[in-house]
């Protein structure tokens, strides 16, 4: 049985937590490798709609261990905010297990996250501000504080008084905000410990040992391959590996044990935050994709900047993260066109790129070079094989398929968990 990477192949918000939760019932364990409440999946299921952060969306499906990984920063109170409002919506949220080894958000973080935002003035990332760079940083640093930590009173304010004798010189010398207190971060992480303890496992034992006994394994990232810490759009990017490699890292199991790599990609691209966007429309249309597609943030609520879909991102993507499918998404919005654009190809300063550029700088000038697609005007979200599709929706499909080198294995065509064409079977 299959262990599966379901990994964003653009900027995010693909539609990986409606593609996570589908193959649910089918999956033994869903598995977060990295992020934290930056993430924002929303599941609709029936008439409820559910907006998971930090928790894996395996959470919705009975019979599936939903796990934390190592590589995961856990913000304590928004998990247990959102373990319980799961748990008054009827949801059992008892086979959580998160790892020993994950590091914890403490409140400073947040609010260095906020401070040096606002310090960045121009040149800032558009963060979630909800400390996941921070805390990142303390775990590259070695003074971050992890969830094992919770359980030795003495141990966790020696690690609170090592990260914060650097930090509040920070705080208070250069952001002009009041330092803070060691005994009171102390006591607001110790606040959770015995809440936590009964989920707490050596979650790299559990999922090798599952794969061991053939168990069918669901790695769900957050973010995507083009905010990833080292493939994305650096700076501009999130503070973890997103990418298919940061599952070996974040979960603790090794690069041979994973037999399938599946990036979400929507039929059109979207990003939240700053950074470059080649094809961004700041146009009309632009606010068309965004009202049709419904593109505001799960997490902030901010609008999400929209344009056509990329080839060369769906290459890219394909390169980084050995992708083996591709699960297309939110085909339906792009219904009621005349001509759907697609970029095959970058034009930096007169020389054309099919592959993206290394050089940061030319990605900021890269211009899309287009190829227009008929577009279709048939509702499709009642479609449920390929070839009930209109045909101009599938030879844009097919003509992405081509493009982006990977092939398409299912096709999103509305938000619910039906509306989905299955072209391969992914567990397969
Ligand atoms: P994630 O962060 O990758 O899990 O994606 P988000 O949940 O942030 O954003 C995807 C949005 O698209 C959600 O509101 C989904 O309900 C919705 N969605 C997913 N797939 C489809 C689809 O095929 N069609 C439409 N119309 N909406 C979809
Ligand atoms: P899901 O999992 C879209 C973006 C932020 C910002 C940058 C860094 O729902 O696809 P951070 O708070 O992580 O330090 O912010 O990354 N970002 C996302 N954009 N979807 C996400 O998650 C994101 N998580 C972070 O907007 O530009
Ligand atoms: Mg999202």
């Amino acid at each position: 049985m299959p262990a599966v990477v379901v990994l964003g192949a653009q900027w995010g918000d693909e539609g990986k937590g409606k593609a996570t939760d589908q193959l649910g019932s089918r999956v033994d364990y869903v598995v977060k490798f990295n992020g934290g409440n930056n993430a924002g999946h929303t599941v609709v299921v029936g008439d409820e709609k559910y907006a998971l952060h930090l928790l894996p969306s395996g959470i919705l499906s009975p019979g599936c261990v939903p796990v934390i990984g190592n590589g995961v920063v856990v913000d304590l109170e928004v998990l247990f905010e959102e373990l319980e409002a799961l748990t008054s919506r009827g949801v059992d949220v008892s086979r959580l297990l998160i790892s020993s080894s994950a590091h914890v958000i403490p409140s400073y973080n947040r609010t260095l996250d906020k401070v040096t935002e606002r310090f960045l003035g121009k040149r800032q990332i558009g963060t979630t501000g909800r400390g996941i760079g921070p805390t990142y940083a303390d775990k590259m640093n070695r003074v971050g504080i992890r969830i094992s930590d919770l359980f030795d009173e003495k141990i966790l304010r020696e690690k609170v008084e090592g990260a914060l004798t650097q930090k509040n010189q920070v705080l208070v010398k250069i952001y002009n905000r009041r330092a803070a207190d060691i005994d009171a971060v102390t006591a607001e992480l110790l606040a959770y410990a015995e809440r936590v303890r009964p989920m707490v496992a050596d979650t790299s034992l559990v999922l090798n040992q599952a794969l061991d006994a053939g168990k069918t394994l669901v790695f769900e990232a957050g973010q995507a391959t083009m905010l990833d810490v080292d493939h994305g759009t650096y700076p501009f990017v999130t503070s973890s590996s997103a990418t298919a490699g940061g599952v070996c890292t974040g979960a603790g199991i090794g690069p041979t044990r994973v037999d399938r790599v599946v990036g979400v990609i929507k039929a059109y691209t979207t990003r939240v935050g700053e950074g470059p966007f080649p094809t961004e429309l700041l146009d009309d249309m632009g606010e068309h994709l965004r009202k049709t597609g419904g593109e505001y943030g799960v997490t902030t609520g901010r609008p999400r900047r929209t344009g056509w879909y990329d080839a060369v991102i769906a290459r890219y993507s394909g390169r980084v993260n050995g992708l083996t499918d591709l699960v297309l998404t939110k085909l339906d919005v792009l219904t009621g066109m005349e001509k759907v654009p697609v970029c095959v190809a970058y034009d930096v300063d007169g020389v054309r790129h099919d592959e993206m550029p290394v050089d940061q700088s030319a990605f900021h000038h890269a211009k899309p070079i287009y190829e227009e697609l008929d577009g279709w005007w048939e509702d499709i979200s009642h479609c449920r094989t390929f070839e009930e599709l209109p045909v101009n929706a599938q030879r844009y499909v097919l003509a992405l398929e081509e493009v982006s080198g990977t092939r398409i294995s299912a096709i999103g065509v509305g938000p619910d968990r039906e509306a989905t064409i299955v072209r391969h079977d992914l567990l397969d």
